[in-house]
């Protein structure tokens, strides 16, 4: 099954090649995220009840997700159509949603448990008004409950996105094994 489908589709390289060359601000990157990279966020998700992936992409995150948290719904989320197909060829039985990550946050609010965003969008390469009303969406979210928190990476020394007052950012590590390295940051109320 494994080599069947990868003889049906491209490698994940190649279709992120693709999906840069077509939408370089919202793809942010050439490269997949490193297995490292992708261990460390899933296992910031440990405890959860509902993890939803923002900007799976091509799945490594997805992966180590599912290898992580066996059992633990998942809600995988893509806006581009032929990577929201990739993730659906590969993980048939998987939620995976080809919509904005806005939509989806916005339609879980009222969810209750310990909800945990994980999330890839590269909001420094997002057009502004994405960026800003996706990241008005998240905080939105965040602050209706103590039980969900944000998990998003960055290559940036910076926290991804300014928060309001009420919830706090925290760096918890720097994952050098993957390129560029990457800051793991978690957003949610404070304390
Ligand atoms: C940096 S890539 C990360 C891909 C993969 N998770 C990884 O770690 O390699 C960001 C992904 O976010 C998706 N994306 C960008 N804006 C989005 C939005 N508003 N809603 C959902 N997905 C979005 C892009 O299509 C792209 O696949």
């Amino acid at each position: 099954m494994a080599s069947m489908f990868r003889l049906a589709t491209p490698s994940a390289h190649l279709q992120l090649l693709v999906a840069m060359l077509r939408n370089p601000g919202s793809t942010g990157t050439l490269l997949p995220s490193s297995r490292a990279l992708a261990n460390a966020l899933a296992s910031a998700a440990d405890g959860a009840d509902l993890v939803v992936e923002l900007g799976a992409g091509t799945g490594p995150v997805t992966d180590a997700l599912l290898t992580r948290l066996p059992g633990v719904p998942l809600i995988a989320v893509e806006l581009q159509a032929a990577l929201a197909q990739r993730l659906r060829h590969r993980y048939p039985s998987m939620d995976v949603r080809e919509a904005t990550a806005r939509q989806v946050v916005d339609s879980l609010f009222d969810r209750p448990g310990r909800i945990v965003l994980v999330s890839s969008l590269p909001f420094r390469s997002l057009p502004a008004h994405v960026a800003s009303e996706t990241a008005h969406s998240l905080c939105r979210f965040l602050a209706h409950s103590p039980e969900r928190k944000l998990v998003q990476f960055t290559y940036h020394p910076r926290a991804p996105f300014a928060a309001p007052r009420h919830l706090r950012w925290k760096r918890t590590s720097v994952i050098w094994r993957n390129t560029p390295p990457a800051g793991i940051w978690e957003l949610r109320l404070a304390p």
